[in-house]
């Protein structure tokens, strides 16, 4: 293992962001997080688990420890007539694991394709879009123990799954290292067709024939017209969550925007597109010196070139009081902040 000092992070953030780490391990196997952690007690001061890089934006250099997940390797441990069990190291690039599920024309990921980040980061955040989320097919992740190095087995029931959220950002925040995650899959179609502009898509086709990497290459062709590629410019997928309201907030706005969209929830509450509210206040499209609000979509926040972390955040902050001046609404950021 080489630690590196004054690392900088400009490759490791899809924001592109510059900004240094104090200490920076890249770790690729188990045996060497455990041996990092007994040598060097990295809970000791601040402590980063990084991924893609793909949903953090850096404020300023981090100091202390980072840890850049690497663990790879993708393994089938269970395959029979319908299912299959596939297990990846927590370092895998999420997307590529996509791939190779669909290519094998198993079924249950194909609808998340292309979302940028790890295997490891994919529960940590319960990763979802376009109708589904990755607790519908999770079963269980190892996850070693940053302070003690202990190795523990968390299946689904532990993990607290919800909007974005998990175990790993609340209670267990900060504790764990994903090692790897195991997945299930079907053999048997299973296509999931309830977000409308997929559905749209497929209006022309005879569903029952469609296979999994038709959905995949559906679903890249929308992100891809709608979200900007972070290799071209920097961003962090949607800035924000979409907000959750009551039903007679929800009803008071309605009568002020008939054309409100939202997303009704179990609970009675609703889920209104933060994208949405954004636009009507007039930031969609926008550029404030080096950052901007996405033209196609405006929860998501750009880096036009040369952006800090901090002009990305003062953004982000005008925009928060923008939407709850107009709609008293907070919109909390789903990125995390550093
Ligand atoms: N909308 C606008 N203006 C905008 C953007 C959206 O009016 O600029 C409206 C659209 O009319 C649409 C609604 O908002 O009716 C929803 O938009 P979209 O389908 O693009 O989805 P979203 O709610 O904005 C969520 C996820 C995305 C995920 C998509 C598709 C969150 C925070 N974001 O966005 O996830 O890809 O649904 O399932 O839940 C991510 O987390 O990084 C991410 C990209």
């Amino acid at each position: 293992m080489t630690i590196s000092e004054n690392k900088d992070l400009l490759h490791l953030n899809t924001f592109g962001i510059s900004a240094r780490a104090q200490h920076f391990a890249p770790i690729h196997d188990l045996p060497e997080l455990k041996e990092l952690i007994l040598q060097e007690h990295p809970t000791e001061t601040s402590l980063l688990v990084l991924g893609g890089g793909s949903n953090v934006l850096f404020t300023k250099d981090f100091d202390g420890w980072v840890l850049h997940n690497g663990i790879k390797g993708i393994e089938i441990i269970e395959d029979n007539a319908e299912t299959v069990l596939l297990r990846a190291g927590g370092g895998e690039n999420w997307s590529n694991f996509v791939d190779f599920a669909v290519e094998n024309g198993w079924w249950g990921l194909e609808n998340l394709s292309l979302i940028p980040g790890t295997v490891g980061a994919a529960p940590v955040q319960n990763i979802g879009a376009y109708g589904t989320e990755q607790k519908e097919r999770f079963i269980s992740l190892e996850a070693c123990n940053l302070k003690t190095g202990e190795v523990r087995t968390f299946v689904k029931d532990d993990c607290a799954f919800g909007y974005r959220s998990s175990i790993f950002k609340t209670e267990e925040k900060g504790n764990w290292f994903v090692v790897n995650v195991t997945y299930h899959l079907q053999k048997k179609p299973h296509r999931i067709l309830n977000y409308a502009p997929l559905k749209a898509a497929f209006e022309n086709t005879p569903l029952s024939k469609l296979s999994a990497s038709e959905i995949s290459n559906k679903v890249k062709e929308i992100r891809n017209s709608k979200l900007p590629d972070p290799r071209k410019i920097g961003n962090a997928g949607s800035f924000f969550k979409n907000p959750v309201i009551s039903k007679s907030q929800f009803q008071q706005l309605e009568n002020q925007y008939p054309n409100i969209p939202s997303y009704p929830q179990d609970d009675g509450t609703l889920k209104v597109p933060a994208g949405w509210l954004i636009e009507q206040c007039g930031w969609k499209g926008k550029k404030v010196g080096n950052t901007g609000v996405h033209n196609l979509q405006a929860l998501v926040l750009v880096n036009h070139g040369n952006a800090t972390g901090t002009e990305i955040q003062q953004l982000a902050l005008q925009i928060q009081s923008d939407v709850h001046n107009r709609f008293n609404i907070h919109i909390e950021p789903e990125v995390l902040i550093l």
